[in-house]
This record gives structure tokens, C-alpha cells and sequence, in this order.
């Protein structure tokens, strides 16, 4: 299944050995969480072949499909993920797994030192190791901090203000050195807010837990899970005082990473791409968009700020739309709530 049929290859036994050994393998760490989830059937639509390595400390078993290979391991340990890359005969990495949480890697960034930065280092070395040398990480618009002007382009200064950032910019330095010294080629993918969920996968959304992001606790509320939804913060220097974020639906990250693929498998330069839409939209005109799909009641409560939280993030994505030919197609906000809440009010 998902093998991609090579021009003019005949159809048989022969031919499908000729088809397995041809087949694109690619390691997708942190693939039963939510985007590496998304990323193994995005890849298997596109012909490639995913083995999946994940320690499910975060992610769900049932996410992945039954036939798609999976090593439950942590990608610090070396030998398995070592082992994984060569049995698998692995052409490229891409590398979800993560900590996500900005406010826990605050309270707790040793884990984020640890389970980010540190298993990234141990991951390229079992890479190099086994001669993988093609890489896409998920990198986060966190990187850039409180930015100084919004679009943000990807020359802007990168002055994380929390440990999460701090670790994934670590880590896109970590590749540009390689890259420059040991010949890996990657594409570090700068997500703005990964929201919504693939309609063609309906086991497939945003699961985690706890749960701190806004869509899904906005759905949860609309579904009577939670009392109310709490605003961060309604003072900031926004058309409604609430903050924006460019909100960029899952299937578009995928596309996107499927982009990367191919840019690096064509020999494209290594860098670091913004993914978003250019377009910022308020916590309010979230939860506006959420009580509009769902025709529930949504009820908020308007708190304090939330530490390290800017006032707008939004994507310039002029350097992915012309590098890796990527553009968001599904991410207005009305089909990312809407994808998110038929997953929520199914779930
Ligand atoms: N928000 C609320 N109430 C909540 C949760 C969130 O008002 O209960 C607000 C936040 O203050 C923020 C917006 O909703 O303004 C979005 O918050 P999320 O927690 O969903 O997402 P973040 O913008 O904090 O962070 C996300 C990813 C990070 C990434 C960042 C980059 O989780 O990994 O986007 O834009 F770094």
C-alpha cells in the first residue's frame, strides 16, 4: 500500500520487488502524535514509505496504521534509532518529536534541554552514523520571540523568550553546522499555529494532553467539556485587544513537509522556511469562528496575560511559496475550525 508506481514499470511479482526497492523511506519521529500522524498518511497518499519511531509519551499507538512500521522508542537512544535507519534503509528524517509547551519549558526546561535539544543531537549522530543525509525538522515561530514587525520574514532576529524556542533554534544551528561540515541536507520548518485536522483521516486530530492550545480547548468547551473558555489577556496592542496568531491547518503543514521532501531530494539549499498564512486572527474571532461552526454557546472568561505571550505572530511564507512551491490552500480559519470540530464532535 502506498508504494508509488514507477513510470512504465510492468505490473507483477518482479515488478513489485523493482517497486519495493525503489520505494522512498522515510523515519518519522514523533509519528503517532498530532502532525506526525498527519505527516505518515500524507506520506503514504504521496507513495513514500513511513516507519514511524516514537516513545508514545505523548502520542497515541492508535494513531498510526497497523501496517506502517513502528519502533516504540525514545530518538535519544541511539543504537535502536541507529538500527531503525539502517534495516529500514532510511533516505530522510523528519523530526516531530518534541516538547511543545511554552509555559512548561519555563517551569521545567530541563526537559526541554533534554527531550529537544539533547535527543536532537543524539538523533543526528545516529543519522550521520547510518548516512542519512536528509533532514526536515519541525521548527516553531517561537524562535523569533516578541518579534519587532509582524509579517515575519525569516532574516528577523531570533531572540527566543522561552526555553522552547531557545532549544528549537539550538537545534536549526545544530543543522546548519552539519550541514556545512558534513554535507546533511535539511529544511528546518518553521510552524506558525498548527490547528484543524485531515478530513480523509477521521481517527486523525489534535489530542493532547493536557491540553493548552486554543482550538481544541475552544471545541472542548463547545462541546460542554469545560466550562469556559479563558482569554489571555484582552489589553494587547490589537484591533480587539485579544492576541493574533496565523493559524495554519495541519494538511497544509504536511504539504508542506512533503515540499521539503522533494526540494532536498532535487539537491535544494538547506535553510529554514515560515509556514503560516500571512494572516492573523484574534483569540476572539477564534472562538467567534468556533461558536459559528458548532451553533453551540461558547462561553469566556477574560483573564490575565499568559507569560511570553506576543502580541501578534504571523508568518511572511514569500520564501516557502517560492523555494518549495508551498502555499496553504486549507487554512482559512473557517475550515481549520471546521475540520477540528468535526474530529472533536466525533471523538
Ligand atoms: N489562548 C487563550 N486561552 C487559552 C489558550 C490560548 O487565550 O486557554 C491564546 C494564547 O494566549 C494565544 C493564542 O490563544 O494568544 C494561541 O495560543 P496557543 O496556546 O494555542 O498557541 P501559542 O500561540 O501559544 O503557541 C503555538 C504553539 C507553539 C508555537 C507558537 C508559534 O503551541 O509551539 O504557536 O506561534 F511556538
Amino acid at each position: 500500500m502506498g508504494r508509488a508506481r514507477r513510470g512504465g514499470a510492468p505490473v507483477g511479482a518482479r515488478a513489485r520487488f523493482v517497486l519495493c526497492s525503489h520505494a522512498v523511506r522515510d523515519l518519522v519521529t514523533g509519528g503517532a502524535g498530532y502532525v506526525g500522524s498527519h505527516m505518515v498518511c500524507t506520506l503514504r497518499r504521496a507513495g513514500h514509505e513511513g516507519v514511524v519511531l516514537d516513545d508514545l509519551s505523548g502520542g497515541h499507538r492508535d494513531a498510526v496504521p497497523g501496517d506502517v512500521p513502528f519502533v516504540q522508542a525514545d530518538v535519544a537512544d541511539r543504537p535502536r534509532v541507529t538500527a531503525t535507519l539502517r534495516d529500514h534503509r532510511i533516505a530522510a528524517v523528519l523530526h516531530f518529536a518534541s516538547r511543545i509547551q511554552v509555559g512548561e519549558s519555563v517551569a521545567a526546561p530541563r526537559l526541554y534541554y533534554k527531550g529537544n535539544l539533547a535527543a536532537s543531537i543524539a538523533l543526528l549522530e545516529s543519522a550521520l552514523d547510518a548516512g542519512v543525509d536528509r533532514f526536515v525538522l519541525s521548527s516553531t515561530a517561537a524562535i523569533y520571540g516578541a518579534p519587532k514587525s509582524v509579517p515575519i520574514e525569516e532574516d528577523h532576529p531570533a531572540v527566543p523568550v522561552n526555553p522552547y524556542g531557545e532549544t528549537k533554534l539550538a537545534t536549526e544551528r545544530m543543522l546548519a553546522a552539519y550541514s556545512r561540515a558534513y554535507g546533511l541536507r535539511y529544511a528546518a520548518l518553521r510552524y506558525f499555529n498548527a490547528a484543524g485536522a485531515d478530513p480523509a483521516e477521521p481517527h486523525l486530530g489534535e489530542r493532547h494532553t493536557p491540553e493548552t492550545h486554543l482550538v481544541p480547548l475552544v471545541l472542548e468547551t463547545a462541546l460542554g467539556a469545560r466550562p469556559h473558555v479563558t482569554i489571555f489577556g484582552d489589553d494587547y496592542p490589537t484591533p480587539d485587544g485579544t492576541c493574533l496568531r496565523d493559524y495554519v491547518h495541519v494538511v497544509d503543514l504536511c504539504e508542506a513537509h512533503l515540499a521539503a521532501l522533494q526540494y532536498l531530494g532535487q539537491g535544494g539549499e538547506s535553510g529554514a522556511f515560515n509556514l503560516g498564512t500571512g494572516q492573523g486572527h484574534s483569540v476572539n474571532e477564534v472562538v467567534e469562528a468556533a461558536r459559528h461552526v458548532s451553533g453551540r454557546p461558547i462561553p469566556v472568561v477574560y483573564g490575565p496575560r499568559r507569560d511570553g505571550d506576543p502580541p501578534a505572530l504571523v508568518a511572511s511564507c514569500a520564501r516557502a511559496e517560492r523555494v518549495l512551491h508551498w502555499k496553504a490552500k486549507r487554512s482559512s480559519l473557517a475550515q481549520i475550525v471546521e475540520d477540528a470540530w468535526a474530529f472533536h464532535a466525533r471523538a
